[in-house]
């Protein structure tokens, strides 16, 4: 038994000690869908979980992962690829601590989110759940998400940690990832999270990265998260995605979700006895359940409930936060109250508002965006036409009636969009099409003359290229959550100013996209042959054109960026700016820095973004900017050093409203830190030309052999190694000074 100062100091750890072999196997996987194991006997109740990520999805009955049962209503707010658009940590903080609520209203301790996967593909069908292409975005994003929900006493489960970045072979497939990729682009935001909010729980993967599960990889779960991230939380499987359960406790996975009714407990006590396992291992991961019981306990309240409909107002304001206008010729909205209008498409009528799959909310109510337009102008100024149905069947009619409605209009809204079983969790897209039902009645209103606006729904980007020009308004609405019909009426009659800016790139076509030819792989083996080139980074630096930019967005009103500055104090690059709204309605802008560094030893996107600032300016005035980033935000990650660097010299900051729209830049001196690999013999003339103790003694040395600056001859020896170049030094160089000289060289660059 444990003695009284065990108890005071590490309850957990007390607790475990009084337990038998068994008890122990049996807490480090679930008691049920959603609990953990009962021992109640031994002072361990079970807590609850449940999904996430933009709601409650709590099952009172039953339990499955692919969202067939239905759990208790619980606001829906708009899921991450919506709430991403709103470039808003604030707002985002606000839907965490409203789940946060909610869950503590239904006993529940843990809410399993944010998903802050990467979008590599366009094609992943869970895009839906995640919230950006760039890992800064998601890193703050998620960060804002955990804050919010563990404010509030409630635990969140990063995830899924990692590469779990496409649907197709999920649970089989190896993502084959280099180690600067890994980390500079799919586990950037799971580090940044780990490290600022201390999530209690990180969910792993069901994939492999490099050949070994998720769940069984040590690496992942132990060196990288614990030993180098610091994280003190529980590793919890994702559903199901256990191959090995004494694999998994040895890698680092304290808890197995959901329960295997005794089977996987048995193998743990058997490999306890046969000494596979060791007694420390599982009394950590039990140490672990337990502790995250008893923090789930400790904030149970019988008594806590929450406001509805404040919770509806909230889904609203985020939903109108995140509406991305991508255009707007001739200024067709915001619309006037008293236009003749046609609301065409199924969608006005039926919203697409979430995702399928283990996030699929019951919603507290539903607005619709049809009922939120009729509501707002004379029965006798609108006409609504339904004009395809969802299941993509032809239907005769119905687009001939659509045409009618919009032929007497002055403005056509045209709700268009992806149908449920066009992307879900579980399985990809083939294609970025819109369905092809959609297209041709598009064509056709296109035909009437009549001014149109499209409002899309759906969960990541589509094809627009084939008629965007010949629109005159386009509105990406993503997947809006329950409060999203109401949303786009406040945005269409210009009661929210748009503020959305896309959290993803609007590709031209599929074949343009980073991972065309690697998506979803072959063999069960999918290869990230781009590299750290995903979104923006892929099309920059390819040159090529897209559709609409990543940190797209207009608004109604226009900002004016000006007195851009930048310079770095003491551990931050601090970017400044004045920015003046110039338009006639209050607004937000979200001003976004990027940097980049042409003369670079490794090979970099063009520009990353490095940080941003959502701006609220009333009309006409002008306030100060100031985006502090900390310096460690330009490290790149070394594979052949295995940690971060940052490479010295001359970066570019680029200060603007979109990756492609520019407003200014500045050029920064940025100090390196490690970047310089020691100096040896068999360093290339051209490194111990770069090292500023050595370089004027080489390039001297190099000059009275009679190779000129910038011949050819001079560049080619600069490729060769220090040993063989000594060679051709006709003696005035010899290997023996040369290692004492890099010996000195390397001291001076340590002081
Ligand atoms: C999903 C997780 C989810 C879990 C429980 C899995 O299929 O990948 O995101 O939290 O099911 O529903």
């Amino acid at each position: 038994m444990p003695d009284d100062r065990t108890r005071t100091a590490n309850p957990a750890a007390a607790l475990v000690a009084s337990l038998t072999a068994e008890q122990k196997a049996a807490l480090t996987t679930g008691g049920s869908f959603w609990r953990t194991a009962d021992l109640s006997e031994a002072g361990i109740p079970s807590i609850m979980v449940s999904d996430g990520p933009h709601g409650l999805r709590k099952q009172n009955v039953g339990g499955d992962h692919l969202g067939v049962l239905e759990g208790s209503p619980a606001t829906c707010f708009p899921p991450a690829t919506a709430m991403a658009s709103t470039w808003d940590p604030r707002l985002v903080a606000q839907v965490g601590g409203a789940i946060a609520r909610e869950a503590k209203a239904a006993q529940v301790s843990v809410v399993l989110g944010p998903g802050v996967n990467i979008k590599r593909s366009v094609r992943c069908g869970r895009n839906f759940e995640y919230f950006s292409e760039d890992p800064l975005l998601s890193a703050h994003l998620g960060a804002a998400w955990v804050r919010g929900v563990q404010a509030e006493g409630i635990g969140a489960s990063l995830k899924h940690f990692a590469a779990n970045n496409q649907e197709t072979e999920r649970l089989r497939i190896s993502a084959e990832i280099d180690e600067r990729t890994l980390h500079e682009t799919y586990l950037k935001a799971f580090r940044h999270i780990v490290a600022t909010e201390k999530p209690r729980t990180v969910m792993c993967a069901y994939n492999a990265i490099n050949g070994v599960f998720a769940a069984e990889n040590r690496w992942l779960l132990t060196e990288v998260l614990r030993e180098h991230w610091g994280f003190e939380g529980l590793v919890v499987s994702d559903w199901g995605a256990v191959h090995d359960r004494v694999e998994a406790i040895h890698a680092g996975l304290d808890l197995e979700m959901p329960s295997t009714s005794g089977r996987t407990a048995a193998e743990v006590v058997a490999s306890l006895a046969a000494g596979v396992l060791s007694p420390d291992e599982l009394d950590t991961a039990a140490e672990r359940v337990v502790n995250l019981v008893l923090r789930g306990i400790a904030e149970l309240d019988d008594e806590a409930t929450y406001d509805p409909a404040l919770h509806h107002e909230l889904a609203r304001d985020v939903a109108a936060a995140a509406i991305v206008l991508l255009k707007n010729d001739a200024d067709v909205l915001p619309l006037a109250p008293t236009a003749r209008i046609a609301v065409i498409g199924e969608l006005a009528r039926t919203p697409r508002f979430q995702g399928s799959g283990s996030s699929l909310i019951v919603p507290t109510q539903l607005d619709d965006a049809l009922s939120s337009i009729t509501g707002r102008i004379a029965p006798d100024a609108v006409r609504f036409a339904p004009g395809y149905r969802l299941d993509n069947v032809d239907e005769a009619g119905l687009a001939a009636d659509a045409v009618a409605a919009a032929s007497g209009a002055e403005v056509a809204l045209v709700f268009l969009g992806l149908p449920p079983q066009d992307e879900s969790e579980g399985y990809d897209r083939e294609h970025i099409e819109l369905p092809a039902v959609q297209v041709e009645l598009l064509e056709q209103l296109i035909e009437t003359g009549t001014r149109l606006v499209v409002v899309l729904s759906n969960g990541s980007a589509v094809r627009v290229s084939g008629w965007v020009d010949r629109v005159d308004g386009l509105i990406e609405g993503w997947l809006l959550g329950q409060g999203g019909g109401e949303a786009i009426a406040r945005v269409l009659f210009g009661e929210a100013n748009p503020s959305g800016r896309l959290a993803e790139t609007i590709p031209m076509r599929i074949q343009d996209t980073p991972d065309y030819l690697d998506f979803p792989g072959d063999e069960l083996t999918v290869k990230y042959s781009e590299g750290v080139f995903v979104g923006y980074r892929w099309y920059d630096a390819r040159e090529i054109g897209v559709s609409f930019p990543f940190g797209f967005g207009l608004s109604y009103t226009a900002f004016e960026y000006s007195d851009a500055s930048a310079e770095v104090q003491g551990d931050v690059l601090q970017v400044r700016l004045q920015l003046t709204n110039t338009g006639a309605s209050d607004g937000a802008e979200t001003v976004q820095v990027y940097t980049g560094l042409r003369e670079s030893a490794i090979r970099r996107p063009l520009r990353e973004l490095r940080g941003f600032a959502k701006v609220h300016v009333a009309a006409g005035e002008t306030v100060p900017v100031t985006i502090d980033i900390p310096l460690s935000e330009l490290d790149h990650y070394s594979a052949a050093e295995h940690g971060w660097r940052r490479e010295g010299g001359s970066y570019t900051v680029s200060v603007g409203s979109s990756s492609r729209d520019i407003h200014a830049e500045i050029e920064v001196d940025i100090a390196g830190v490690g970047d310089r690999a020691p100096l040896t013999i068999d360093s290339t003339v051209g490194e111990w030309l770069a090292h500023p103790s050595v370089s004027d003694l080489v390039r001297g040395t190099i000059e009275k052999l009679g190779f000129e600056p910038d011949s050819y001859r001079f560049r080619m020896a600069q490729q060769m190694p220090m040993r063989g170049a000594v060679a051709f030094t006709e003696g005035q160089l010899t290997l023996e000074g040369l290692v004492q000289l890099a010996a000195d060289a390397n001291r001076s660059t340590l002081g």
